[in-house]
């Protein structure tokens, strides 16, 4: 309460100064006492009036965001602060009468609205940062779910994709054809599996066939399932499921990012909860929350792991992906490119799934090639049909459907259009452009 007179002075001391400043003027100017006195007491109705309609105005936005229900406060003040007026201003009295009787049903109206249990107004809820480590198995499981595909209830929707990136290359449901990368159906139960699998080399990280041996100096192999999946997700080239390493380095390389670095990043709570959502999704028991962050510990060396939760900036599920705002590498970031693509000049982007995308060197070799049957005529054009549709022509010794085919629905044009001027830039053996 103090607070919001507080609020309402400092929104309107100018107008009480004003009227205040009008008081002491007329006491001084006008002679005839009977006409000062009224003229006196018209501007105290006044500055009441214009009291109130202030602390109206400083509820309303001290409140605005809160959960509690004193918004119709407000109007009720409005409609109390016009029907004064009027009564005393009666020149303007039929306006502020019809003003007031407006204000009155409105008011009327929202607060019916707002005192039925439940009725929220539908003002955005301030951000709550999530606190991982209090929730139930299933809180857990649902906040991972979203971290996978954007939203709850999204995962059995075809090409639906959130924060993690997962669903880009893994297939999640039972019998799901999934080419690109390992189905993640049963995984807690394979994970067991894979550690006797004759090149996990479990114990023995030294004599494993892959670029890393180990997550970082000294951490060792995975001794259980879930140490597996913490493994796979914070060193992919730990251990390289046979048949999915990177074309041409014979299961050596994983084209898996690490999630716990940029782009994905995602932190050891929101770890956590992908994990979970992968038990619980099946009916499994999950570890519990300090048992996965304690395997994740073994895996990510303390300096790199992410402990407080960024906000959520929305962009995960459904929409648009980038605006065409944004400067070229964000939109790299945003679009999932960089996590299949190696872009010169682009932070992050190292992906091995997709070809290196040098188009100004490529695009030109593709169209002259004779098994070429797309529309382009230009590099640019040929840039943009890879990107809106991907199938109009396969680059050789990659397969095709593994770029995603919607781009066109999430990329605006003019972000396709920053794409395809830096892409058209890039040259085999030249120096990157500059960003922007
Ligand atoms: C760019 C493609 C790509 C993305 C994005 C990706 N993965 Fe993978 N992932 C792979 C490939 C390919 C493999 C198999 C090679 C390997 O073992 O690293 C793999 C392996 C795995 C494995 C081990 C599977 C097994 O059968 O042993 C797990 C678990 C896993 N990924 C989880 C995830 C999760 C969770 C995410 C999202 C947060 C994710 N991946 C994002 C490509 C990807
Ligand atoms: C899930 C992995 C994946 C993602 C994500 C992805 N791509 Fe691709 N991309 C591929 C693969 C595989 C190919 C090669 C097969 C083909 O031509 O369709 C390819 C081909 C291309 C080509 C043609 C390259 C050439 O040299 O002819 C371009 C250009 C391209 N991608 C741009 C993009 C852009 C831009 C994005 C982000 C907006 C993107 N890709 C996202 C996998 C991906």
């Amino acid at each position: 309460m103090v607070g919001i007179i507080g609020e309402a002075i400092s929104i309107g001391w100018p107008i009480f100064a004003l009227l205040i400043g009008l008081l002491f003027y007329y006491q001084a100017t006008i002679p005839d006492p009977v006409q000062k006195k009224q003229v006196s007491f018209k501007l105290m109705i006044g500055l009441l009036v214009a009291f109130m309609a202030l602390m109206a105005i400083a509820n309303y936005k001290t409140n605005f965001y809160g959960e509690s229900r004193l918004l119709p406060v407000s109007l009720v003040m409005i409609t109390i602060a016009t029907f004064i007026a009027s009564l005393y201003f009666t020149n303007i009295s039929a306006l502020m009468k019809i003003g007031g009787f407006m204000f009155f049903v409105a008011a009327a109206l929202s607060g019916y609205g707002n005192w039925l249990p439940q009725v929220e107004g539908g003002f955005p809820p301030p951000v709550v940062k999530l606190d991982f480590q209090s929730m139930s198995p299933q809180q857990l499981g649902d906040e991972g779910e979203k971290i996978i595909f954007g939203g709850l209830g999204q995962s059995k929707v075809q090409g639906a994709i959130g924060k993690g990136q997962c669903p880009l290359c893994h297939g999640f449901q039972k019998g799901f054809l999934s080419e690109r990368a390992p189905n993640l159906f049963d995984i807690p139960g394979r994970a067991t599996k894979r550690l006797d699998e004759p090149n996990y080399h479990k114990g023995d990280p030294a004599s494993r066939p892959s670029v890393q041996k180990e997550a970082f100096e000294g951490s060792g192999t995975a001794e259980n399932a879930q140490e597996y999946i913490a493994e796979s997700h914070a060193c992919p080239n730990c251990y390289v499921v046979p048949g999915f390493g990177v074309k041409g380095t014979n299961d050596t390389e994983s084209p898996m990012p690490r999630i716990h670095k940029p782009p994905i990043s995602l932190s050891m709570g929101e770890l956590a909860a992908v994990d979970t959502w992968m038990y619980v999704r099946e009916g499994l028991e999950a570890p519990g929350y300090e048992e996965i962050v304690a395997s994740y510990e073994k895996f990510i060396p303390e300096a790199d792991r992410i402990t407080e939760t960024a906000e959520d900036d929305g962009a995960a599920a459904g929409g648009v992906l980038a605006t065409g705002e944004e400067p070229v590498n964000e939109i790299f970031t945003k679009g999932a490119c960089i996590a299949c693509h190696t872009i010169p000049g682009i932070e992050g982007a190292t992906g091995k799934v997709g070809p290196v995308l040098t188009e100004g060197s490529n695009a030109p070799q593709r169209l002259k090639d004779g098994n070429y049957k797309g529309k382009a005529k230009s590099v640019r054009e040929y840039i943009t049909e890879s990107i809106l549709s991907p199938s109009a022509y396969v680059v050789k010794d990659f397969p095709d459907n593994q770029m995603p085919k919607d781009f066109g629905k999430k990329l605006s044009a003019g972000a396709v259009n920053k794409i395809v001027d830096y892409l058209s830039q890039l040259k085999e053996g030249e120096e990157p452009p500059p960003i922007e």
